[in-house]
């Protein structure tokens, strides 16, 4: 049987099996550290030269050092293999490779257990960011289709029944929020992973003079980890982060279905532009909608990520165990997807899809979805709501018998069911005055429609 050679102590007399080596090692995956791993090696060193554990002169050798690495890295010099096991061996080895004897100095006063916390907190932090950035653009191009769409109108929907129109800018004003929710929750996940596990050491602390506060401070960490065990063996953050990337798919997700049925023959609601849309190898008049059926198919790897999460964590006695290492690709692949998804989705908005004024007008006025309104006018007439709707029942039986719809009845018609009917029926009951006239605080009417998309353009404008 060959072995591979370990990094670690000497008491071991044979190296690991290669297969046993393959499976334990995460460098297949934790590269993705790397930087972070750099930067946070780097304030280490520069705190044990500031407390006096190594030299001035020593502390700034390991910091150039560990520059160069990442040099080699961004060069694509730096590509370490199986036998470094992970991240943070290879880069102890090659720095030691050079700087000689030093560069064995760099691990005084920390563990890999309190290092690789810290990377992935550094990582997270900095792709929070990004995932934030990315649901502004998203928000961005929602509310692009919402400024020139606030007149036009949708029919809306309850249990994927018409149930009364609304304005299109309204539908997709309620995805801007969805995803200021989104923007917000983020940050809040953020300010748990701002928070610096380096120097817990193994799982009880250093009996050297460390100074905790001062890489914290180095890597613009908010806080401390203020109990060694509790530092190393949690997880909650990026239990937290992948929670509120599950919902973030939700929404995105949501929107993606409604866009494919959107644009089916059965809809027609939007036509899909050449740039965001595939044709079929057999079909030749197919347009497919790839970009949101992705979307929506992609969510349950995110949704399985954070089942993973948890359940990993959840036998875990204290305080570091080797299951943690499982909580990176889990990470990893819910960062890609989400920022894929994001992208994908605000690429869509922009240039894969347009509206159709014309198809929804006509769409909105072919149905009952005004029947509320004849109930509502009744009741301004001073028939109680629940006479006026059985009244209204009566009306949509009688029209659905004769092939009509409500705006084609005789004010006759009308009179013979209430003599409360009047010639103004027809303005209450057309699609445009049923849409205006829902002015209440939230409600689709124009004027609270062009309200709160002035609001929503300044929220996603600021930093709330
Ligand atoms: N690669 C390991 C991980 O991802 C680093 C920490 C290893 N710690 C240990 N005690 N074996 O979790």
């Amino acid at each position: 049987m060959s072995t591979s050679s370990t990094p670690w102590s000497q008491r071991f007399e044979t190296g690991l099996h290669p297969v046993i080596a393959d499976f334990n090692a995460s460098i297949g995956f934790d590269m993705a550290l790397l930087e972070y791993d750099l930067s946070g090696s780097q304030a280490h060193a520069k705190m044990l030269a500031q407390v006096g554990i190594i030299s001035a002169d020593e502390g700034q050798q390991l910091v150039d050092g560990l520059e160069k690495i990442r040099h080699e890295y961004r060069q694509g010099s730096f590509t370490p293999g199986v036998d470094e096991e992970d991240v943070h061996f290879a880069v102890e080895r090659r720095l030691t490779e050079l700087l000689g004897p030093l560069g064995k100095k760099l691990h005084t006063g920390r563990s890999r257990n309190d290092q690789v916390g810290t990377d992935t907190r550094l990582y997270l932090r900095s792709q929070i960011h990004s995932l934030r950035t990315l649901l502004k653009d998203f928000q961005r191009a929602l509310l692009a289709h919402a400024t020139d769409h606030v007149e036009t109108l949708i029919p809306g929907y309850t249990h994927l029944q018409r149930a009364q129109p609304l304005s299109l800018a309204h539908h997709l004003l309620a995805y801007v929020d969805m995803a200021q929710r989104d923007y917000e929750r983020l940050g809040d996940v953020a300010k748990r992973v701002n928070t610096c596990p380096l120097g817990a050491g193994a799982l009880a602390g250093t009996t050297l003079p460390i100074d905790r506060q001062y890489t914290a401070d180095q890597l613009g960490f908010e806080r401390i980890y203020s109990n060694s065990l509790d530092a190393v063996s949690d997880r909650d953050f990026a239990i937290e982060f992948t929670g509120a990337a599950s919902l973030i798919m939700v929404h995105l997700s949501r929107l993606a279905e409604e866009v494919i049925f959107w644009a089916s023959e059965e809809f027609r609601f939007v036509t899909l532009t050449d740039s965001c849309s595939t044709g079929s190898s057999i079909m030749p008049q197919k347009k497919n909608p790839d970009v949101p059926e992705l979307v929506r198919g992609k969510t349950g790897r995110v949704f399985g990520h954070l089942q993973g999460l948890l359940t990993m964590m959840k036998g875990l006695p204290l305080a570091y165990n080797k299951d943690l290492q499982e909580d990176k690709e889990a990470l990893f692949d819910t960062v890609n997807t989400v920022h894929g998804c994001l992208q994908a989705m605000t690429i869509l908005l922009h240039q894969g899809l347009e509206f159709r004024p014309q198809r929804l007008a006509v769409a909105v006025a072919s149905d009952f979805s005004n029947a509320t309104d004849v109930a509502d006018y009744l009741t301004t007439k001073g028939v109680p709501f629940r006479d006026a709707y059985n009244l209204v029942g009566t009306v949509v039986k009688t029209s659905l018998a004769a092939g009509k719809l409500l705006k084609d009845l005789t004010l006759e018609e009308w009179q013979a069911i209430h003599p409360a009917f009047e010639g103004d029926i027809y303005d209450a009951i057309a699609p445009r005055q049923v849409v205006a006239a829902r002015n209440s605080l939230g409600g689709t009417g124009f004027n609270q429609v062009r309200q709160a998309l002035t609001q929503a353009q300044k929220l996603v404008e600021s930093d709330g």
